[in-house]
């Protein structure tokens, strides 16, 4: 068997032209949505990903707002800045780029952001929300990966079980919980789990998100799987690989998306989703 591919590339064009429109229907009321994205220091990854949010803003008719700060910027001063946005009618998303210099308490900047503009979803109130069943934003990669199942026809997952390989408070927890709320039975797995292969062979959807390079392989899938690779490795030679060995993978999975042009661009497109609902909510 060889899997069919979920082209998150084109699927988040489809998301980002449905923003786009609305967008559109916002700014004509009166009322541009518009995400600030704070950038602090000058780690080369955390650069290209905000160029690519601020430019996805643009593309969408979103405004946005980029402030980038030194490494030594101190932390009340950061916080300052984001109460100033929280007051501003004007923004309506506010993003933090993560990961902060080490002097930087982020789980303080991240609870400074107000509920309301946390488009991120990784305040504590967004979390709790998820958790208990409320509306709220939900962190965008798990929310991009949701609209992928739904895409390929496995929105409602009652009676399938699905393992999130990955515990992290950006991914594997909100993935984890996304799922259960889809009706899924869900394991949550991590790199210290026994016999990780085992519990990986009973998924229906398998997600990876535990940034180890090809760590989950063919052996490792149930066959006619569903499986997304939220991983981006950079391998030595300058490539990039996800936490699927995708040769393997795609003789046994029934669904796989790919990286790069899997789950990365979805995570941008449900960002500019949750500015857009932000502004809505206003
Ligand atoms: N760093 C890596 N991924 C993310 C993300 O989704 N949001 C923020 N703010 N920082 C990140």
């Amino acid at each position: 068997m060889t899997a069919q591919r979920i082209d998150g590339k084109a699927l988040a064009a489809q998301v980002r032209s449905e923003v786009a429109v609305r967008a559109a229907a916002l700014t004509a009321a009166g009322r541009q949505p518009a995400l600030a994205v704070i950038l602090v220091g000058a780690d080369p990854a955390s650069q290209v990903y905000v160029r690519n949010k601020v430019s996805a803003c643009e593309q969408a008719g979103l405004r946005s707002v980029l402030e980038t700060y030194g490494a030594e910027l101190r932390e009340a001063e950061l916080l300052a800045r984001i109460h100033t946005m929280n007051q501003d009618d004007a923004i309506h998303g506010i993003l933090v780029q993560l990961p902060l210099p080490p002097h930087i308490d982020a789980q303080r900047v991240i609870e400074a952001i107000s509920p309301r503009k946390d488009v991120d979803g990784f305040h504590v109130a967004s979390a709790g929300a998820l958790m208990v069943g409320q509306p709220g934003f939900r962190p965008c990669t798990p929310l991009g990966c949701m609209r992928m199942l739904e895409h390929i026809g496995m929105g409602k997952l009652r009676g399938k079980h699905a393992v999130v390989v990955g515990r992290s408070n950006i991914v594997g927890k909100p993935m984890a919980l996304m799922l259960l709320a889809a009706d899924a039975t869900v394991t949550i797995a991590h790199s210290g789990t026994p016999d990780l292969a085992a519990t990986c062979r009973h998924a229906d959807v398998l997600v990876a998100a535990v940034g180890r390079p090809r760590m989950i392989t063919g052996s490792m899938i149930k066959p006619g799987a569903v499986v997304i690779d939220v991983g981006i490795n950079r391998l030595p030679d300058g490539s990039l690989c996800g936490d699927v060995d995708f040769e393997s993978a795609q003789d046994v999975a029934g669904w796989i998306t790919p990286v790069p042009g899997g789950v990365g661009p979805m995570t941008i497109a449900m960002l500019l989703a949750n500015t857009v609902q932000a502004c809505a909510q206003g």
